[in-house]
């Protein structure tokens, strides 16, 4: 298993095993596609990968970042080996060692590297391992890993409290480059995946969704960015994607198992177990998820390693 390079807010790291649990047996699986990659949790836990496998997210500058650590890993870790400790003063050589471009006093190392990165990537000194690095850097510094963007595309997101951050990972860079040689990096919306997925594919969806209460309704649960209108469509390329013969499974929110549970080819369950996720008010809280799956409940991961078990038995016996 592969450790994922990134933090990313929606990892799935404590139910990881669950939702592998739904998966067809590898054997059955083709090529592997994740169109909403973040952190790439699942990715990393359940490869290699067979060549034509994809990954996919709409934050261009993120696959941009996974196509340096599939293309140029040495090149990246050397760069973060440059990098001072975030409360560290500026770097007086580099640009807005004393204030950003609206004139704010910058007093720590960490600040300085977020207005090199919020630099807009298209002016002559643009270097694609340059600014991988610095998403690198910001991600293991800032607060909490969470990557948030202002109205203007501006990462802002606060330095964070480490003692010992580690912002190098040289042996994760180079783990993730071996598990995405081979794999197509895409960036664009989810439905790219229709293009790319045929028969015995397996993908996996796990789109963007706040944290719901027990009362919230499916109209009171929308986000301006991933509201009910893409559930819908997510919904209708997972039946598309059924139609041509693709394994398919969907994380979501509870809520939208109204969608699905009426649809003979997919099956709803309630993942039990429970995650910490970043909710508006008050920085952490736990919800319940469902998993969304075509996969037969007879031909899943879990419960075929589990009947592998006695094949092997009953051999040994004879
Ligand atoms: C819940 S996160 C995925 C987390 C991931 N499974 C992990 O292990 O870190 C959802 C991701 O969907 C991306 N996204 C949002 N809207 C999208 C769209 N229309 N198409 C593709 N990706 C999208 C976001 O940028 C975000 O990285």
């Amino acid at each position: 298993m592969v450790e994922p390079v990134l933090k990313w807010a929606g990892g799935k790291r404590q139910i990881l095993h669950e939702i592998r649990a739904c998966f067809p047996p590898e054997s059955d699986v083709n090529a592997y596609h994740e169109p909403f990659f973040g952190g790439g949790a699942l990715f990393f836990k359940t490869g290699p990968h067979a060549p034509g496998s994809s990954i996919n997210d709409i934050n261009e500058r993120l696959m941009s970042f996974y196509e340096v650590v599939r293309d140029d890993p040495e090149d990246l870790i050397e760069l973060l080996e440059g990098f001072d400790g975030p409360e560290s003063n500026p770097d007086p050589d580099r640009d807005f060692s004393k204030e950003n471009r609206k004139g704010k006093e910058i007093d720590q190392y960490y600040y300085q590297q977020r207005e090199l990165y919020n630099r807009r990537p298209n002016g002559e000194d643009y270097n694609k391992v340059e600014e991988a690095a610095l998403l690198m850097y910001l991600n293991r510094t800032c607060y909490n890993g969470l990557y948030r963007e202002n109205q203007s595309g501006e990462f802002n997101v606060p330095i964070g409290r480490h003692s010992e951050a580690n912002w190098v990972q040289a042996s994760r860079i180079l783990d993730a480059h071996r598990a995405l040689q081979n794999v197509n990096i895409e960036c664009g919306d989810f439905s790219y995946v229709l293009d790319h997925a045929s028969e015995d594919d397996l993908v996996y969806f796990d789109p963007p969704y706040k944290p719901v209460s027990r009362t919230s309704s499916f109209v009171e649960y929308s986000s301006e960015e991933f509201g009910p209108e893409q559930q819908e469509r997510l919904c209708e390329v997972a039946v598309e994607l059924n139609d041509m013969g693709a394994h398919v499974a969907i994380s979501n929110s509870p809520p939208m198992r109204e969608l699905y549970e009426y649809l003979d080819e997919f099956q709803v369950h309630d993942i039990g177990a429970k995650r910490h996720i970043n909710s508006d008010s008050d920085g952490r809280g736990e919800v319940g998820e469902i998993i969304v799956t075509n996969v037969p409940e007879d031909n899943r991961r879990e419960k075929t390693a589990y009947l592998d078990q006695f094949v092997k038995a009953d051999g040994g016996e004879e």
